[in-house]
């Protein structure tokens, strides 16, 4: 069994969509062992203690630099013998060393179509302001590999929305959220659990 580890830092809905997935046998070669968030305030964490998932936070603030914040993030995975990261709407920068040392088993829900929309500073909400402001009639959600280059690992799903007449950022963030987020994350969880679990038989 793939022990999974879910890094958020709000509200949690794709970690949700991982929990119910799982509960529904939709990730069979995987288990959430583990809910990390960059915050002590962020409500994701209650949704892991709704669902008795072990669930600590690492705040980068309590560390004087990158390296011994990626550092007490990799002694955290390592302690709840992870083999895999999902990010979940986690927002703290994650070195090289924490690259590294889960390169090709961490994927990030992006929440739009890469290449479009993506790259330092398109976060949360960030991301559909911009799409509505280029007029694109269609956006939608990317899973990928992460590596060095802020949304710029091999890609793994893609699913499109459709923008509507009206669309508000927050209308078509829970758009992309409902129809395409919480669809491919726990879709390519398993895909990659999977993977990784045939890479260890062998
Ligand atoms: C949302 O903007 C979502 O589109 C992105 O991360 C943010 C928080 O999501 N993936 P969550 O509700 O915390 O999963």
């Amino acid at each position: 069994m793939i022990r999974i580890a879910v890094l958020v830092s709000g509200g949690g809905t794709n970690l949700q969509a991982l929990i119910d997935a799982e509960n529904a046998g939709k990730i069979p070669h995987g288990k959430i062992s583990l809910v990390l968030a960059s915050n002590d305030k962020a409500y994701a964490l209650e949704r892991a203690k709704k669902a008795a998932i072990p669930a600590i936070s690492v705040k980068r603030k309590d560390y004087a630099s990158q390296e011994e914040f990626d550092q007490a993030l990799i002694a955290s995975l390592h302690a709840y013998k992870i083999d895999m990261v999902i990010l979940a709407g986690y927002l703290s920068i994650l070195g090289t060393s924490v690259i590294d040392a889960y390169r090709d088993r961490m994927i990030n829900i992006h929440p739009s179509l890469i290449p479009s929309f993506c790259g330092k500073g398109f976060y949360g909400l960030h991301v559909h302001e911009a799409a509505l402001a280029r007029g694109v009639k269609v956006t939608g959600a990317t899973v990928h590999y992460v590596n060095e280059i802020p949304d710029g690992g091999k890609i793994i799903l893609q699913k499109a929305v459709e923008i509507q007449e009206g669309d508000t950022p927050e209308i078509l963030q829970k758009r992309v959220m409902e129809q395409a987020e919480w669809i491919l994350l726990p879709k390519a969880a398993e895909m990659v659990a999977e993977k990784i679990a045939e890479e260890k038989a062998e």
